[in-house]
């Protein structure tokens, strides 16, 4: 039994919907619910369980809502959404995936992928910049390609990418290349040597006896070390990190930076 809800949902409480196939992992409508609230909006956020052969008439559906300010969209349907709302926000464009739908007082839907700039505003807070910087990014996943646009626009000068479906980093080194000329991006070994920031965007760190994503004996102190996954907080990379004596960032400051983008997307 859990206790009750520390606010009330009446009418005049704004809506929004977190779209997932399962659902019942989802701890991301707590947090939105929170840190929305203590921005000072009455919303509540409400994960809904769809299967990919609904998510069409899903959000056909929200159309009508008229409470409702949005939807964040997660796994499966964070591309197949794109065809199915009216507006593509730029890096949602660039990236070719939507986690967030603002929904227009017209019933019209606008999307945007705020992954990226969610984690550099984070990294940001804790004292990291990737202004002129060389950045290693393992992974080049959902979260990793939204972050990869998101460092060559905030500055990195060279971008090599390490992902073990290494057709996936050329794919997203070629692409990070064409949208920004400036940044040198590239499939690289999974090697920190050389490097000012090294970026974790896979899921290696989330079980305890996951390998580390890349070997700790070449971070040296001036490099700074990110991290995107929440849970364990402090990863084992991290630590490792601590140890090296580099600056850190957490996976959580990246959900927390994305609300503050959220906001702004939703005009609330
Ligand atoms: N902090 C936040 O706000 C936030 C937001 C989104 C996601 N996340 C977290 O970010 C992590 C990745 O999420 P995602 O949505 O990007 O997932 P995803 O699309 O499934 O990508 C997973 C990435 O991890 C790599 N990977 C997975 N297992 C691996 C293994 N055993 N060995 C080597 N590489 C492996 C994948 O490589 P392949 O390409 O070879 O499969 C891919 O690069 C998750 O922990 C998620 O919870 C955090």
């Amino acid at each position: 039994m859990t206790g009750s809800l520390p606010f009330e949902i009446s009418g005049k409480t704004r809506i929004m919907f977190i779209l997932a196939d399962p659902v019942a992992h989802i701890r991301g409508s707590v947090v939105l619910t929170r840190e929305l609230r203590a921005l000072g909006h009455d919303i509540a956020v409400l994960p809904l369980h769809v299967k990919p052969a609904d998510l069409e008439r899903t959000v056909q559906a929200i159309r009508a809502f008229h409470n409702l300010v949005g939807f964040g969209i997660t796994i499966p349907h964070k591309i197949a959404v794109v065809s199915l709302i009216d507006e593509l926000l730029p890096q949602a464009k660039l990236v070719g995936s939507v986690n967030f739908v603002r929904r227009n007082p017209d019933g019209a839907l606008t999307g945007d992928n705020l992954d990226g700039i969610g984690f550099v505003d984070g990294a940001k807070q804790s004292g990291i910049d990737f202004i002129g910087k060389r950045v290693l990014q393992l992974g080049a996943g959902g979260a990793g390609r939204s972050i990869a646009f998101s460092l060559a626009a905030a500055g990195a000068k060279a971008l090599g990418i390490a992902n073990r479906t290494e057709s996936r980093a050329s794919e997203l080194a070629a692409a990070v290349h064409r949208a920004y000329p400036a940044c040198q991006a590239f499939v690289a070994p999974a090697k920190a040597a050389g490097y000012d920031a090294i970026v974790n965007t896979t899921a290696l760190g989330m079980q305890a006896d996951d390998p580390l994503p890349v070997d700790p004996s070449g971070l040296s102190p001036e490099m700074s070390v990110s991290e995107i996954i929440m849970s364990p907080e402090i990863t084992p990379l991290l630590r490792a990190a601590q140890l090296a004596g580099c600056r850190i960032s957490l996976g959580k400051s990246m959900l927390e930076h994305q609300v503050k983008r959220l906001e702004q997307l939703l005009a609330l």
